[in-house]
């Protein structure tokens, strides 16, 4: 018989934890653009909306390579409601980092601002009227979407830990191969 998978492939962990980072690079960019002002403000939004789009990029990738490469299942000894919950946080993870971006570009198609990605080429605006207000309205969803986004990393977080410290499993191991496998 097949030995079961432990680990996840390189692909998956690269992307996993780059995404993670630019993730985690967005929140601290707008945490400190708010307490910018001028041209730095202005830099840090136009890095934010670069690091964004390549999220959108990413997780696209992410989501094609998912779908050809099905995840490793959690241990058995996971009660079925954990299972369930694991996986519609994942479901949404995928929703949020794809919706995210793309209301943030709408956001500034909107409001007919030009977005330069990382100040190399100029990004494709989509074809949204409705100028500053429909901007407004698409940045409420936006904000509210990143209150939904932190709730997520929290339970996934928690999720992960409690996988490693309470049930002393592996499957903190598969995401960080480096930590020891457990028997
Ligand atoms: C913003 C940060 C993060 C995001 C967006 C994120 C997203 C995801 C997603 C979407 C999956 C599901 C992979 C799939 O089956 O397609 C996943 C799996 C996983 N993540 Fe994260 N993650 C983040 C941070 C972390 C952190 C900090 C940890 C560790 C403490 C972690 C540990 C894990 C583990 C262990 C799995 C595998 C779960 C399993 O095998 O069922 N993640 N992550
Ligand atoms: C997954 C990708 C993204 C994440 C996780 C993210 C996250 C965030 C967060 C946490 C905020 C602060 C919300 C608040 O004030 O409570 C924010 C604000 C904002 N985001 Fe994003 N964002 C992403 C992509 C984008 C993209 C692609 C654009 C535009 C092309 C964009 C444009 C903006 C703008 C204009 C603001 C308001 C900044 C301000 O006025 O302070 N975002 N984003």
């Amino acid at each position: 018989m097949a030995e079961p998978r432990n680990r996840y492939s390189t692909v998956s962990l690269t992307l996993h934890w780059l995404i993670a980072a630019l993730v985690v690079t967005q929140v601290v960019l707008i945490m400190i653009r708010d307490a910018a002002e001028g041209e730095l403000a202005r830099t840090l939004l136009d890095l934010h909306k670069s690091v964004g789009l390549s999220i959108l990029v990413l997780t696209l990738a992410r989501l094609g390579w998912r779908i050809a490469n099905p995840a490793i299942p959690l241990p058995e000894s996971t009660p079925r409601w954990q299972k369930l919950f694991a996986r519609g946080t994942h479901v949404l993870f995928y929703l949020f980092l794809i919706a995210m971006p793309l209301v943030g570009w709408a956001a500034s198609s909107a409001a007919g601002r030009e977005i330069l990605w990382f100040g190399l080429f100029e990004w494709p605006a989509l074809p949204i009227g409705g100028g500053r207000e429909t901007a407004g309205q698409l940045m409420d969803m936006h904000e509210l979407a990143a209150k939904g986004l932190y709730v997520l990393i929290f339970l996934h977080v928690a999720g992960a830990l409690k996988h490693h410290f309470i049930d002393r499993d592996n499957v903190l191991h598969r995401m960080i191969p480096w930590i020891p496998r457990r028997p």
